[in-house]
């Protein structure tokens, strides 16, 4: 495995509602709501939504900002990710496809890429575009809750990649070989492969050149993938990571954040999507295994708010 970046590990979005997200990821999709907190950047209270696997293991965890209640809405466009796919088995699409349809999430197209099948669809709430891509080489164990009907012979395994819309090629190419240790595999069409290691499942991220698409937004905003996370290994690393991308003339990168459950370190990446390369910590610093996703998790300088911070959130979670 490689010792740098080791591939996809989180992604976090700005969403709808609270309610979308859990009606969307947990009761269409069938992953784990298995934390819920808060957004502490800014100063309305926003919830933070964890949905994954039993334990939320890197490469299969997506986390969300429900975004209405501030009013704004997000541009989708070139510089983002635009495209977040996760494998299921080979078989599985008329499962989802009939699921899609008896619960409202509109279908976008099925088609091939790389040799495999893939069905596209949308967040209802939302719109941000997801893929189902049927991928058999994926041996993770899913997180199968039967009181949502998806069975494991069709459950999501985790993340196959991550697709960034571009309007060049040429900077991103640069940053993915010599700034994040991603090697090009190969094109079809307009997308053009990257792989980490042996590739496949959560170590691949496509490009989609997209010369004519206008630029997305950057800021926050409702129906926008905000960054996508990759993991490192521990933080000598991440400082290793931050200084050869600095070296490389890409100086906007952060210091390392806290995040409770990750180290954080964020760049900017020459294609204007936001990455990061993230250290895991765990889900279990703030409450039990069995447990996960069950509470309002808040952090102690806001204990005595918690009240009122639900009352301003105004946005219940029905699971
Ligand atoms: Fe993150």
């Amino acid at each position: 495995m490689s010792d740098r970046i080791q591939g996809l590990h989180h992604i976090t979005l700005c969403t709808g509602t609270a309610q979308g997200d859990v009606d969307f990821f947990v009761k269409t999709l069938g992953l784990r709501l298995m934390k819920r907190t808060l957004l502490y950047d800014g100063v309305e209270p926003i919830y933070h939504l964890y949905f994954g696997d039993e334990m939320g293991t890197p490469g299969n965890l997506t986390t969300c900002f429900p975004w209405r209640r501030t009013g704004r809405k997000a541009r989708a466009g070139t510089g983002q990710i635009g495209l977040i796919s996760y494998t299921v088995p080979v078989g599985s699409h008329e499962f989802w496809t009939e699921r899609f349809q008896r619960r409202g999430v509109p279908i976008r197209k099925r088609y091939e890429r790389f040799g495999q099948q893939v069905l596209q669809f949308e967040h209802p709430e939302c719109g941000i575009l997801f893929e189902m891509v049927e991928d058999d080489s994926d041996t993770r164990k899913p997180w199968v809750d039967p009181k949502y009907g998806v069975p494991e012979s069709a459950a999501i395994r985790g993340f196959h990649s991550w697709t960034v819309s571009l309007r060049d090629l040429d900077d991103m190419h640069f940053f993915m070989n010599e700034g994040w240790n991603y090697n090009r595999v190969g094109t079809d069409g307009a997308f053009t492969r990257y792989q980490v290691d042996e590739g496949g499942p959560a170590k691949t991220v496509d490009l989609l050149l997209e010369p004519d698409r206008p630029p997305g937004n950057w800021s926050y905003g409702e129906g926008m993938v905000h960054h996508g996370a990759f993991g490192v290994p521990n933080m000598d690393v991440q400082d290793r990571v931050k200084a050869e991308i600095e070296g490389l003339g890409f100086t906007d990168v952060s210091d390392r954040k806290d995040r409770t459950y990750f180290k954080s370190v964020y760049v900017r990446t020459p294609a204007g999507a936001l990455f990061e390369a993230a250290h895991s910590i765990g889900f279990t610093v703030d409450e039990p295994k069995e447990t996960l996703g069950t509470e309002f998790i808040i952090s102690p300088q806001f204990k005595d708010q918690r009240d009122e911070l639900l009352r301003r959130l105004n946005d219940p979670i029905d699971i």
